[in-house]
């Protein structure tokens, strides 16, 4: 052993010192990068803010718990790009507020489930998945079709998000309510998982 490691090994100080420079460093080297690759920091093409419905629906999505049997990620290996389609890209994730991939899977991934089943199949196995996959452990929502949208934080959500630079124009804002009229949650919630990874093929 050399002398001078010697006296890093033997000052605890400055061996905590000398570790952090180091892991600092490795750290910055992998992030850094990240904030300057277009992969990472630009929206793949086509890709719109949620509409107020369809972010009603995501937000309806994060209150019941999807979230916590759904992740909506799909990783780059062969298993899941065959079961679920094309693997995620940075890309598709733009616009959301907060990120819904998670990593607990009781139930199939969502990422790309838009345009998999019909509105009719969502409206049916959201109020009773067992009517339509009989083994299933999904809980049932039937609540969501008797409950009509309270749309009385719509335009204060759509202004929260654009101070987080999501492009929602005035005119999005000033027409948000009438957009959820005469809607349930269910509505939403259907609308906004058949928007669900679309654009990556
Ligand atoms: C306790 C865990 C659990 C929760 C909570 C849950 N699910 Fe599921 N989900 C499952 C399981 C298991 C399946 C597979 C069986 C089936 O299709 O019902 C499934 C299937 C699905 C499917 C069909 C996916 C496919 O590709 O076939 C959709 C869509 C879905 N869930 C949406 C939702 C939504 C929306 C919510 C919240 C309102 C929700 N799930 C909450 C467990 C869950």
């Amino acid at each position: 052993m050399s002398y001078t490691h010697d006296i890093v090994e033997k000052n605890i100080g400055l061996m905590a010192v000398l570790t952090l420079l180091v892991v600092s460093v490795g750290g910055l080297v992998q992030i850094v990068p990240l904030f300057f690759i277009d992969e990472t920091t630009q929206p793949v093409e086509g890709l719109k803010p949620y509409t107020p419905l369809q972010l009603t629906g995501r937000d309806i999505y994060i209150r019941e718990g999807c979230v916590q049997c759904h992740s909506q990620m799909i990783r780059p290996f062969r298993a899941e790009t065959e079961r679920y389609g094309h693997y995620s890209v940075a890309g598709e994730f733009i616009y959301d507020y907060p990120f819904l991939w998670g990593s607990k899977r009781t139930g199939p991934d969502l990422a790309r489930v838009g345009g998999r089943y019909s509105d009719e199949w969502h409206r049916v196995h959201l109020i009773n998945p067992r009517d339509v996959v009989p083994e299933s452990v999904m809980p049932s929502y039937p609540w969501l079709a008797d409950t009509a949208i309270d749309d009385s934080t719509i335009e204060r959500k759509l202004k929260a998000l654009r101070l987080l630079g999501v492009p929602y124009t005035d005119e999005d804002i000033a027409g948000a309510k009438a957009q959820l009229q005469g809607k349930t949650e269910l509505d939403a919630v259907i609308v906004y998982l058949q928007n669900l990874g679309l654009l990556v093929k």
